[in-house]
């Protein structure tokens, strides 16, 4: 039944062309498979360079010349790779938004912000000028901004980061949009206003049961946020499942190592380090894409790459994760 998913992806596989600019093609995404429902806020994990940010470019369709895409990719059931000119202009500017980790890089500096925020839904016809001011300084309150109507006359080296941010949360409403990307929406903010903004984006879209894709490379901010947890490793999905159940039961190796190597871990007495380094899609062989550093590697994992199937209630790409369950388990604090 995917015909009412929201966002739906299927095998999703992504070659671009080498930076270097010789002709041969770099793949960046091997397998993805995720899907995002209503109201449902799934959070997409993983090192940096694991495809993260190519998974949500592929998804806006918003990929570097030369890109070649194949797998599915469906919004309510419609294939987006098919979309004609008009289908993707309406997706992209009323259908899914995206929130960017630096928000600077993303704003007009000679624009106010209630210039900015209205923009694009007065370009679009969505709305008159008048209605979406209104619109845009209600949201802003709703973010939290008190002073919205000095705000909005403002430029954005005006404001701080955070409440930039939450500027930025407000441009992403305001079209009334199904689904949300944020990709690492509050990497680029200190600890204390990134709780914060979090939490305001976190409310926001409960409030509105929109679907979100949340991207970040912070298992315990993901975990904290999001219903669903997707784990990415070298462009492909190895472990989906219920956010609670994923960092609580970790039954891929990578997810496990993740949750052993952070300074929260509170019963691991020494901080554990994943060995090897990680690698990029184009990188990996033919088995298992954590086969390198996976202590738990066989022949047949460096050999045959393991698909997502069903185990203890979640998808798992190993092919060990019954043997394997319980030491995974070991030295995590549940
Ligand atoms: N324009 C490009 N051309 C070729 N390869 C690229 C391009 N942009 C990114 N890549 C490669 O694609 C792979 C995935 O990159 P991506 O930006 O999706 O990673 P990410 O998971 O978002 O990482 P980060 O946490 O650092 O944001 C990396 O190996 C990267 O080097
Ligand atoms: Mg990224």
């Amino acid at each position: 039944m995917t015909s009412d998913r929201l966002l739906s992806i299927e095998g999703l596989r992504v070659d671009l062309p080498s930076r270097s600019g010789s002709r041969e093609r770099r793949t960046v995404i091997h397998d993805v498979t995720l899907s995002v429902d209503d109201g449902e806020s799934v959070g997409l994990v993983g090192e940096s360079g694991s495809g993260k940010s190519m998974t949500t470019k592929a998804t806006m369709r918003l990929l570097p010349p030369g890109a070649k895409v194949s797998g599915g990719l469906t919004f309510r059931g419609e294939s987006v790779l098919d979309y004609s000119r008009k289908e993707l202009a309406a997706y992209r500017s009323r259908k899914v938004s995206m929130i960017y980790q630096d928000p600077r890089a993303h704003t007009n500096p000679l624009l106010t912000i209630g210039d900015f925020l209205v923009e694009g839904v007065v370009a679009t016809g969505q709305m008159s000028r008048a209605d979406a001011l209104d619109q845009a300084c209600a949201l802003l309150v709703d973010v939290g901004v008190t002073d919205a109507e000095r705000r909005m006359l403002q430029y954005p080296h005006q404001l701080s980061g955070g409440l930039l941010q939450r500027m930025m949360i407000v441009m992403a409403l305001m079209p009334s949009p199904e689904l949300i990307l944020a990709d690492e929406p509050t990497t680029a903010l200190d600890v204390t206003v990134q709780s914060e903004v979090m939490a305001i984006l976190a409310e926001q879209i409960r409030e509105r049961s929109l679907g979100m894709l949340f991207i970040t490379h912070d298992l315990d901010l993901a975990a904290a946020v999001t219903d669903t947890l997707a784990v990415m490793y070298a462009g492909v999905i190895v472990e989906r499942g219920p956010s609670d159940e994923v960092y609580s039961k970790p039954r891929h190796p990578y997810t496990a190592a993740l949750l052993k190597s952070r300074p929260s871990a509170v019963k691991v007495e020494r901080l554990e380090t994943i060995p090897g380094r990680p690698i990029s899609a184009y990188e990996a062989g033919p088995g298992c894409v954590f086969a390198a550093r996976c202590p738990f590697a066989t022949e047949e994992c460096r050999e045959v790459r393991p698909a997502l199937r069903q185990v203890g209630g979640r998808s798992v790409a190993c092919h060990r994760a019954e043997d394997i369950a319980s030491e995974l388990f070991e030295g995590l604090s549940a």
